[in-house]
């Protein structure tokens, strides 16, 4: 097991690498938990949670609402929760993104801390103190950035993870040598089978270089003034393909990524080998280049993103493998380029 430290303003997080779901009461000492997980790895994992106080919610996007936060309120309430206890979200992004933001609210904010289940979650969505929940069909429109006590990466749950949600997480951890770890991307390039097929130790290096690099930005920019936005390439094009198709987060911004990094080649700051190389691991891996959708659904899409605003949109691009830049672009040019990635 290996521990780092992501400090920010609001808190600090150790991050527990490659340790075993076993420790998670050394990691709360004193307090008493409860585990809050969703129905299908409460169902996968009940030989774990045994002996704990639960609280399950359903699966799927849907269930991310103010409702469903209610609801463990209430549940909290029953269980007579005070701020002596401390909650863990233990499974995918959706559960981090629940539990962390109910724990920040409840009370006030009571201890939490997170067990991701999937890969996303582990390189992605337990890490850096956003939690939140959609709302009006809004992605994410509502929540607090509180860094979580502890986040505890125990790589047997992937064990349990079809391909699609393996690559889903891998989408997200080329983005992050994409962007500015050119040395992970190789690694990726070099290995990604065998961390497909979740050998241990070539997964956990990557795993544990890609959350250097979120750390690294999150550290010098927790409330997204700047730097901290580049973790957003591939995500402008990506969310609105997610919410019109359905497809996993990972395979929409594996099609984000390809749009972008286009549009970076287009405005002259991205040579074509590098683009090429981009699309061809994408490819290789088995994650999508291009949707079956029509253009002008995303192009309305990516108009009710909360971030986009007037005539253009704050994207993120491509100089170089490893290398990214946030320019202005006027909706236009991102029409020609989503119109690129539908077939
Ligand atoms: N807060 C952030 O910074 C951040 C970053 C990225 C993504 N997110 C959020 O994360 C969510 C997506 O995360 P996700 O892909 O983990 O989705 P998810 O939590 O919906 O999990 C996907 C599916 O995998 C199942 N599952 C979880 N662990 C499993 C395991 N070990 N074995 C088998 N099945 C398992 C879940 O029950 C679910 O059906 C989105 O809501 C997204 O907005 C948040
Ligand atoms: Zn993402």
């Amino acid at each position: 097991m290996n521990r780092v430290e992501l400090s920010a303003k609001s808190g600090s997080t150790g991050i527990l690498m490659g340790d075993s779901f076993s420790h998670l009461s050394e990691q709360v000492g004193r307090k008493r938990l409860v585990i809050i997980t969703d129905s299908n790895v409460g169902k996968l994992y009940r030989n774990r949670l045994e002996g704990y106080d639960s609280i399950e919610i359903g699966v799927g996007e849907r269930v991310k609402t103010l409702s469903t936060v209610k609801t463990i309120y209430e549940r909290l309430v029953e269980m007579k929760v005070d701020r002596s206890y401390f909650i863990v979200g233990m499974g995918g992004g959706l559960v981090t993104d629940i539990a962390g933001f109910s724990a920040s609210t409840f009370m006030r904010g009571i201890m939490f801390g997170f067990i991701p289940t999937t890969l996303l979650a582990q390189v992605d969505a337990s890490l850096g103190g956003k939690n939140g929940v959609n709302f009006q069909g809004f992605k994410n429109m509502i929540g607090t950035i509180k860094q979580p006590e502890f986040c505890l990466i125990d790589f047997s749950f992937l064990e349990t993870l079809s391909t699609k949600q393996i690559l889903s997480g891998m989408a997200e951890m080329i983005k992050c040598g994409a962007i500015s770890d050119k040395g992970l991307f190789e690694y990726i390039e070099g290995n990604h089978k065998d961390m497909i097929s979740l050998d241990k130790s070539r997964l956990e290096k990557a795993v544990e270089s890609t959350i250097r690099v979120k750390m690294n930005f999150v550290e010098r920019d927790e409330l997204e003034g700047g730097e901290r936005m580049k973790l957003n390439f591939g995500h402008t094009v990506g969310h609105a393909i997610e919410k019109v198709t359905g497809i996993p987060h990972g395979y929409a911004v594996s099609i984000g990524m390809v749009a972008a990094a286009r549009l970076s080649k287009t405005k002259g700051l991205l040579a074509s080998g590098q683009l090429d190389r981009l699309e061809m691991l994408l490819r290789d891996i088995g994650l999508p280049t291009k949707i079956r959708a029509d253009y002008k659904e995303l192009i309305e899409a990516i108009s009710m993103d909360k971030k986009s605003a007037g005539d253009s949109i704050n994207m993120v691009l491509l100089s170089k493998i490893g290398s990214a830049a946030i320019l202005k672009i006027p909706k236009e040019e991102l029409r020609e380029t989503v119109k690129e990635v539908c077939v």
